[in-house]
């Protein structure tokens, strides 16, 4: 596994294995890595040939410095996973590499509207941030397919439809959320929990499984469903940020008869702020 760390030398390995027809997956993160990463990069060794992972802590996604500052970095013990993980190549850029013009001079690229709700409500230009840096990945990289986690449902909407809507050459893959025993979405933002927190934590889970399940079972009243969902949050002591549901397709509020949703929550338990969703698929709702 070799560790580059600019552009020329990233853009020249790519080249190699492309005049061999080697295909290539691009798994974009920020580090920390965990086993929902390694999920990610098992699925790309499935897809491709050749897997990048990409390490850089985007400051253009974060809306609030502090926690920019303090997001955990741990290259080192990221390195030393992913070597267990047959990965070609770390792409571990520098912050000129990837905004030469700097940040505050940087173009951006903005999908309108989806990045605008839910997460993108409480963080003000967290999505134009993510898809920025994800379309200078792919220029840069130009994989034929990238994989991300459901885990960030919203996310990767906006990324397919950013994709989508410029025509980008790469397929967007996505893995199921993976998750503690105890249903706890894994996240580098849990070890920012006490161990008491901790142990309340997968509450959030079984809000959303509750949800999921009453939908299942044929309720259709959402904004009721939503409002208990908070309610069970601040009862274990949260601080709900929203809890919703939404239509899987485009996360607009459902009109009562669509197939398929999903059910999106954030919120704060002490200094973390989690988030997780749950899809629902319902056979048919006639
Ligand atoms: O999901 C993440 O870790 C980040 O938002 C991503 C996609 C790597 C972009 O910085």
């Amino acid at each position: 596994m070799r560790v580059l760390r600019t552009v020329a030398a990233v853009r020249s390995a790519v080249e190699g294995w492309r005049a061999s027809h080697e295909r290539v997956a691009l798994v974009p993160t920020m580090g920390n890595l965990h086993r929902g990463h390694l999920a990610l990069v098992e699925r790309a060794a499935q897809l491709a040939d050749r897997v990048i992972v990409s390490i850089f802590v985007n400051p253009l996604q974060f809306n609030d410095r502090d926690d920019y500052s303090r997001y955990p970095r741990t290259f080192e013990k990221d390195q030393q996973y992913l070597d267990e993980y047959g990965v070609a190549v770390v792409f571990a850029p520098s912050l000129e590499d990837i905004y030469p013009q700097r940040l505050e001079n940087a173009t951006h690229v903005e999908v309108p509207g989806l990045s605008d709700i839910l997460e993108g409500a409480s963080r003000l230009g967290h999505f134009r941030g993510v898809t920025t840096v994800v379309a200078v990945l792919f220029n840069i990289i130009q994989p034929q397919v990238a994989v991300f986690g459901e885990k960030d449902y919203q996310q990767l909407l906006i990324i397919r439809r950013m994709v989508a809507d410029l025509l980008m050459p790469v397929e967007v893959e996505s893995i199921a959320t993976v998750r503690d025993k105890d249903g706890l979405a894994l996240s580098s933002r849990n070890s920012y929990l006490t161990k008491e927190e901790r142990a309340r934590a997968p509450i959030l889970f079984g809000a959303l499984s509750h949800a999921a399940e009453t939908i299942k079972e044929g309720w259709r009243n959402f904004s009721i469903l939503e409002e208990e969902g908070r309610q069970r949050l601040v009862t274990a002591g949260f601080c709900p940020d929203y809890f919703h549901i939404r239509r899987a397709e485009d996360l607009a509020e459902p009109g009562g008869r669509e197939n398929n949703l999903v059910v999106l929550a954030a919120a704060y338990l002490g200094k973390a702020r989690l988030i997780d969703n749950m899809q629902v698929q319902l056979k048919s709702v006639d």
